[in-house]
């Protein structure tokens, strides 16, 4: 690991972007670390690659809407972190464009996303090209930046691993131009189980707490969480190890005494669920109170979020047009045609 380093990494807004506590404690919390170690943070909304399973407008913008606020709310600091939307750099699709030339085709038949989707028995002719092209853009969104590590779970190592080959074959045909990244290992964080108890909790499962929604929803979704089947009656004893609102409380309640105590009664029969329930939502709500209280003030002032993309994304085009200028050289669209040539003499073009 090199002392100095940049990271990269995006999300993709195809999920509704509201975040619950599985997401705040398995991505969330580690992305505001790293942002603290690196010296250069991207981090960017991949709105364009959401687009291979998203075809409908209000539901995308309400995807971004949501996963903007939350990591702002969160503690994604603006100041330390590049933080962009994808689509506001023309340059990535420009950058994909030039890529697609040095990627052999079967490089990516041998992607998982696409095998994955065709042993689900996708018809191979229906697959749209932005989801097989879809590593062919990310290994764009990544090269541009010439990020040291990019950190991602392990469901992306593979694409990772393209993007260094599409690296590797641009560099053989037209010279050293891109760094090669490296994969930033992101520990495998434990799944967090679901309020149904079974399954690791998750949006489209409906088995989550969430972090940001009403005081009401919230309620609504601890007090339906399993706990222990096998106890009926409050004075039966219970079942602590493995059960769901008490992995939480682990996570969440920073009373530890508390927390130690509802154990022990539970464990004797001497409290009942709706108590231990009860004191969760307690928890939940003092311990995002400031991340919350964020999340409404910025909701209600779009004008804070714009300016902190606008900001985002200069930055980012930047680095992206620097980029794209030695590209364009060492491909050979640059030439003495090409006009408008600046002081340095080198060719710029405003986009
Ligand atoms: N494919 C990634 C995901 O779904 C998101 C992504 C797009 C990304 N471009 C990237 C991640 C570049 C890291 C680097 O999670």
């Amino acid at each position: 690991m090199k002392n100095k380093y940049s990271i990269l990494t995006g999300i993709t807004p195809s999920g509704s972007g509201e975040i619950h506590i599985g997401n705040y404690f398995g991505a969330v919390v580690p992305f505001l670390e790293l942002q603290k170690k690196a010296d250069k943070v991207y981090f960017f909304i991949a709105d364009l690659h959401a687009l291979t399973t998203i075809q409908n407008k209000e539901q995308l913008q309400k995807n971004v809407e949501n996963q903007v606020l939350s990591y702002l709310a969160a503690g994604l600091d603006p100041k330390k972190v590049v933080f962009y939307r994808q689509s506001d750099i023309g340059l990535h699709p420009e950058l994909q464009c030039i890529l697609n030339n040095v990627t052999p085709l079967g490089l990516i038949k041998r992607c998982h996303a696409y095998k994955d989707k065709l042993q689900k028995g996708f018809d191979e002719e229906k697959v749209n090209m932005g989801l097989f092209n879809y590593p062919i853009l990310m290994a764009a969104d990544i090269l541009m930046y010439e990020a040291d590590y990019v950190p991602v779970g392990d469901d992306q190592r593979q694409h990772i691993e393209i993007a260094r080959d599409i690296a590797g074959y641009f560099n053989q045909a037209f010279g050293q131009t891109f760094k090669l990244p490296d994969i930033y290992n992101v520990k495998a964080t434990a799944r967090l189980i679901g309020t149904d108890g079974k399954r690791k909790m998750s949006k489209s499962l409906n088995n989550y707490i969430s972090v940001f929604e009403s005081e009401a929803k919230i309620k609504e979704q601890i007090m339906s969480c399993f706990t222990d089947p096998n106890r009926i009656r409050s004075t039966d004893p219970g079942k602590v190890e493995g059960n769901p609102i008490f992995i939480y409380h682990d996570l969440i309640n920073e009373n530890k005494e508390e927390v130690e105590d509802l154990k022990q009664r539970y464990k004797a029969g001497k409290v009942g669920d709706v108590e231990v329930k009860e004191k969760l939502l307690k928890a939940l709500l003092k311990r995002f109170n400031g991340e919350r209280a964020r999340y409404q003030e910025l909701q209600a002032d779009p004008k804070e979020i714009v300016e902190i993309l606008r900001d985002g994304a200069k930055k980012a085009r930047e680095q992206a047009e620097k980029k794209m200028i030695e590209v364009r050289e060492k491909i050979g669209i640059t030439n003495k045609y090409s006009f408008c040539w600046q002081r340095d003499q080198r060719w710029r073009r405003r986009y």
